[in-house]
């Protein structure tokens, strides 16, 4: 696959929009609500660095509901029109439907998404669907109970997260979208029961590649299960055939089941790397705003917010921000850009992937 630019995706997006060096647009902003996760995933956040002592965010170092809403607002000014809510685990946010409902009336926002590990989703889902949330993607990587509770970090209970999904489901939280890293030798044995269970449901499972996002997850090479390896498995059962994007920049490769029983996504991260249409800014916790997923340093908007920037003046930082973006780090990964990088990158869980 090439992952040049591709002059396709250029070619429809909006003249106006924000774009950086590479001439990306910024489509996309990714908000992650807080850094704490009740899981512990151990290609996230492994038991034994985020234990009891660890410190995370406080309270006051997180950008408040309103300082979130101006950010947003900013880069809705500049382009964006896709929001995704992340953590760690958003929904330990209990205020969370009251920021939906900010976020849901922004003129200009035609995607409002979150993603979930879906342990707290079931009793909040109808209020999240009420208050403006449009979808939910849950993080579910194995349907035995013994592997899901082994990457889960042994937090998860998955009669829970199920309940969740149908939470979701009855709240019209759809297309909903099951995220599932593959890891080899975790639970690759496990994918094709659960994209047989899935099969048919009208939720959409979507593979994913390990990838060796932050520092702490132990990565090699040799755990990450290519996609095409994968989607051979799953062709041989049952036929599959390709589908075009839904929106330039979509990081799954499309496939529909022959037979009618829906659609199946891969997100190739390591071995396709997706850069060229990759149009993401992602905000943390703590108010800074991160070009790449794999970055060392970010903005601080959290200091301009707190001396009184105003929306036009937050907009004014995100647009320098994103004209000097030339991030492509999946691209350069096995290159020594990506070795001396290899210490000092943001960790997962204070982004949300
Ligand atoms: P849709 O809007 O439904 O297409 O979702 P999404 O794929 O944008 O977001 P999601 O949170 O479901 O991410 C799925 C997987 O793709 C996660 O493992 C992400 O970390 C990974 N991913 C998302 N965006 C990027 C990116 O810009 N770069 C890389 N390398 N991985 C990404
Ligand atoms: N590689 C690939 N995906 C990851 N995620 C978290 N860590 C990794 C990793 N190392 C996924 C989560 C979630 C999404 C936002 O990112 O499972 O579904
Ligand atoms: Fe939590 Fe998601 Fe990280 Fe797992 S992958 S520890 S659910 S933030
Ligand atoms: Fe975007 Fe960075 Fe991921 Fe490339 S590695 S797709 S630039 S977030």
């Amino acid at each position: 696959m090439s992952t040049d630019l591709n002059p396709d995706d250029l070619a429809t997006a909006e003249p106006l929009v924000t774009r950086d060096a590479l001439r990306r647009p910024l489509h996309d902003l990714r908000i992650s609500l807080l850094d704490r996760c009740n899981f512990r995933c151990p290609y996230c956040m492994p038991a034994s660095q985020y234990h009891e002592d660890y410190q995370f965010l406080k309270r006051p170092d997180r950008l408040t509901h309103d300082e979130i809403l101006l950010v947003a607002r900013a880069a809705v000014s500049l382009g964006v029109s896709k929001l995704r809510l992340t953590g760690g685990e958003p929904l330990l946010d209990r205020k969370l439907p009251n920021l939906v409902g900010g976020l849901a009336v922004l003129a200009g926002v035609d995607d409002l998404a979150m993603t979930t590990n879906a342990m707290l989703l079931a009793p909040v889902a109808r209020e999240l669907a009420d208050a403006g949330l449009h979808r939910v993607t849950i993080s579910l990587d194995s349907l035995d109970a013994e592997v899901f509770e082994r990457m889960s970090g042994g937090r998860g209970d998955l009669r829970t997260v199920l309940a969740g999904i149908e939470a979701a489901e009855e709240a019209g939280l759809a297309p909903i979208k099951i995220n599932v890293v593959v890891q080899r030798g975790v639970n690759d044995h496990t994918v094709l029961d659960l994209v047989e269970h899935f099969r048919g449901s009208g939720h959409i499972v979507r593979l994913i590649e390990f990838m060796d996002v932050g520092n702490r997850n132990g990565w090699r090479m040799e755990q990450v299960v290519p996609s095409l390896e994968l989607l051979k498995m799953i062709e041989a059962r049952w036929p599959l055939r390709a589908v075009g994007r839904n929106y330039p920049g979509e990081v799954a490769r499309r496939y529909q089941y022959v037979d009618g029983q829906g659609e199946i996504g891969f997100i190739s991260s390591v071995t396709e790397p997706f850069c060229g249409a990759c149009s993401r800014a992602r905000l943390s916790a703590d108010g800074v705003l991160y070009t790449c997923l794999f970055a060392t340093n970010g903005t601080d908007l959290r200091e301009p917010l707190r001396n009184g920037a105003d929306d036009d003046e937050v907009s004014e930082i995100l647009a320098r921000t994103w004209l000097q973006r030339a991030d492509r780090y999946s691209e350069l990964r096995r290159t020594d850009v990506a070795e001396a990088h290899h210490f000092s990158k943001v960790e997962m869980y204070r982004i949300g992937g």
